[in-house]
């Protein structure tokens, strides 16, 4: 009677617009921690969790939409940060209802708790759930929260598989 076994899951994860400057931009608000820092402990809880993470950057919102409609072949969810373009951006919502993957949407700061502007996401109504105000950990309560969420939903598959983290990432740092 061994653990659990299952196909490794395939998570995307999607940083938006600014925050390839994270660690150098409004520190008091985004903290210390660069997109390299918080994407190596994303890599590196994935490799705990069995999960093969492959993580973007982009500043272009049609970037995203077309990184959106890629995961639906061959991922089994997506986490994502849509910065600024949570608050405009229909296109990225519609592109998250029509893969229709279990998505967590994470933000460093607490949206609630600022401009006016920041407090309606188009992204939560097609979200599993969302993470605001953890800092950096958000991202990391997110994968874990997902892949529980995914593994729960009973995505088993037959084949052990071993544990690799692969990492692809685009976009300027
Ligand atoms: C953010 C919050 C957004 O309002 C803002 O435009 C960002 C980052 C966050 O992570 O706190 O760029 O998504």
């Amino acid at each position: 009677m061994g653990g659990i076994v299952r196909d490794m899951l395939r998570i995307l994860v999607l940083h938006g617009p600014n925050l390839n400057l994270l660690g150098h931009r409004e520190e008091s608000i985004y903290g210390t921690a660069t997109l390299d820092m918080i994407d190596a402990s994303l890599i590196k809880l994935g490799g705990e969790l069995g999960a093969e993470l492959v993580i973007r950057q982009s500043n272009l919102e049609g970037e995203l939409v077309n990184w959106i409609q890629e995961a639906r072949r061959g991922y089994h969810g997506i986490i994502i940060n849509p910065a600024a373009y949570t608050h405009t951006s229909i296109a990225i919502r519609d592109a998250l209802a029509a893969v229709d993957l279990p998505t967590i949407e994470v933000h460093l700061s607490n949206i609630y708790r600022r401009e006016e502007f920041r407090r309606h996401s188009y992204v939560s109504g097609v979200a599993l759930a969302q993470i605001t105000g953890f800092g950096a950990t958000g991202y990391l309560l997110a994968l874990r929260g997902l892949c529980e969420q995914i593994s729960a939903a009973g995505s088993k598959g037959s084949s052990s598989g071993s544990t690799s983290v692969s990492r692809a990432k685009t976009g300027a740092h």
